[in-house]
C-alpha cells in the first residue's frame, strides 16, 4: 500500500488567527489563499503491517518526534476511516527552506492526506480531503485545492472546507518572499491560534471577517490589484495587531520586516504594482504581477544594500498523487 502526493504551500491573502474549536481546528473566521506552484512537498506514503510505528524523513533527515507524533495523529484518521491498523513510513521532500516562512505543515499535510488516502484506497473527494487535511493543519485545507482558494469557516466538522475561488491560470499572480531570517519561528502557529482571543481587538477583526472576504474575492474575480493591495496589507495588518496584543504578546517582525515593507510601499509610490502580506514569521511575501515582477526583485535586493534571499512562486495547483 504505497502512493506519492504533490502538494503546494500557500498564502493566504485573508488570514485566519485563531480558532473557534482548538481540537477539530475549525478557524474563528474564514480565509482566502494563493495554492503556490513552483515550491513543491513531495511525499511518499508507505503502510507496512511489519512496521513497529510510524517514520517521517523529511529532506534525507530524521523528523523529530514531536513532528511524527502528529503525522501519526493525523494517519489515525485515515487508518480509522479505512480500518488498517499498519503503521507507515512518510518520506518527504521539499525544493523550498523550511523555515523560510513559508507554510510548511500545508504543503505537508495536504500531501500527507492525498497520498495516504490514495494508499489506503479511500474514495474521497475534495471537500472531504480538504476537511480531514484541515485536522493536520488548518492551512492545509487550502493546499488541497490549487488557484484562489477560500477555506470557509464553518461551525463544524462538516461545514469547515476549502472550496476554489478561481484556477491558477485566472491571475498569473508571482509571489517574492523575502527572506530576512531563515530561523524556525520562535511561536508555533498551533500556540499562537490558541492565544488569538486574549487580544482585545480579536472579536472585531473577527466580526469585519466577511467584509474583507468579499472585497478580497471580488478583487480577485475582477483582477483589481489595487483594491486586492489594499485589503490584502490592511488584513495582515491588523492579523499581527492581534498578535502583538495578545497575552503573552508576539511580534514577528523584525526591522528587517519593516524596511521590506517600507520598500514595497516606495515601489508604489514609483508606480510598481506591488503589495505584502506577512505570516507567523518575518518573512515578506510580496505580491505582484509579472509585467512587474523584475522592478520588483531588482529593488528588493539592492534595497539599501541588505543581503536578502528572495524565493519565487507563482499561482500554482492542486494538491495531487503522482
Ligand atoms: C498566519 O495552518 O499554520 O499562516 O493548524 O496550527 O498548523 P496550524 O496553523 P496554521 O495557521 C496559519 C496561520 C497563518 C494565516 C493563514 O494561513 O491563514
Amino acid at each position: 500500500m504505497h502512493s506519492e502526493a504533490i502538494a503546494h504551500p500557500n498564502i493566504a491573502l485573508i488570514k485566519y488567527w485563531g480558532n473557534r474549536e482548538q481540537a477539530l481546528r475549525i478557524p474563528a473566521n474564514g480565509s482566502i489563499s494563493l495554492t503556490l506552484g513552483g515550491l513543491d512537498n513531495r511525499m511518499s506514503v508507505r503502510f507496512d503491517g511489519s512496521l513497529e510505528s510510524d517514520t517521517l524523513v523529511i529532506n534525507e533527515a530524521p523528523a523529530a518526534p514531536a513532528m511524527i507524533e502528529r503525522a501519526s495523529k493525523h494517519l489515525d484518521l485515515l487508518r480509522t476511516m479505512a480500518q488498517v491498523t499498519d503503521r507507515a513510513e512518510l518520506v518527504s521532500e521539499t525544493n523550498f527552506p523550511l523555515g523560510a516562512g513559508i507554510a510548511s505543515s500545508a504543503a505537508a499535510f495536504a500531501a500527507i492526506t492525498i497520498a495516504a488516502a490514495s494508499a489506503l484506497q479511500l474514495e474521497l473527494n475534495p471537500e472531504e480531503l480538504s476537511r480531514i487535511a484541515r485536522r493536520g493543519s488548518g492551512s492545509a485545507a487550502r493546499s488541497i485545492q490549487g488557484g484562489f482558494v477560500e477555506l470557509l469557516a464553518g461551525d463544524s466538522d462538516k461545514t469547515s472546507f476549502a472550496q476554489q475561488i478561481a484556477p491558477e491560470d485566472h491571475w498569473p499572480i508571482v509571489n517574492l518572499v523575502v527572506i530576512v531570517d531563515d530561523q524556525v519561528k520562535h511561536t508555533g502557529s498551533s500556540t499562537g491560534h490558541s492565544l488569538a482571543a486574549s487580544s482585545p481587538l480579536q472579536e472585531s477583526r473577527v466580526a469585519d471577517a466577511p467584509r474583507r472576504l468579499q472585497a478580497c474575492r471580488n478583487a480577485i474575480l475582477e483582477r483589481d490589484f489595487p483594491s486586492l493591495t489594499q485589503i490584502v496589507e490592511r488584513d495582515s495588518d491588523m492579523m499581527h495587531a492581534i498578535m502583538m496584543t495578545s497575552e503573552p504578546p508576539l511580534h514577528f517582525w523584525t526591522g528587517a520586516t519593516l524596511k521590506v515593507m517600507a520598500a514595497v510601499r516606495d515601489l508604489r509610490e514609483e508606480g510598481i504594482s506591488v503589495c505584502y502580506t506577512i505570516d507567523a514569521g518575518p518573512n515578506v511575501h510580496c505580491l505582484c504581477l509579472p509585467e512587474s515582477e523584475r522592478d520588483v526583485l531588482q529593488a528588493l535586493t539592492g534595497y539599501e544594500n541588505a543581503s536578502w534571499t528572495v524565493l519565487r512562486a507563482q499561482a500554482g495547483p492542486a494538491a495531487r498523487v503522482v
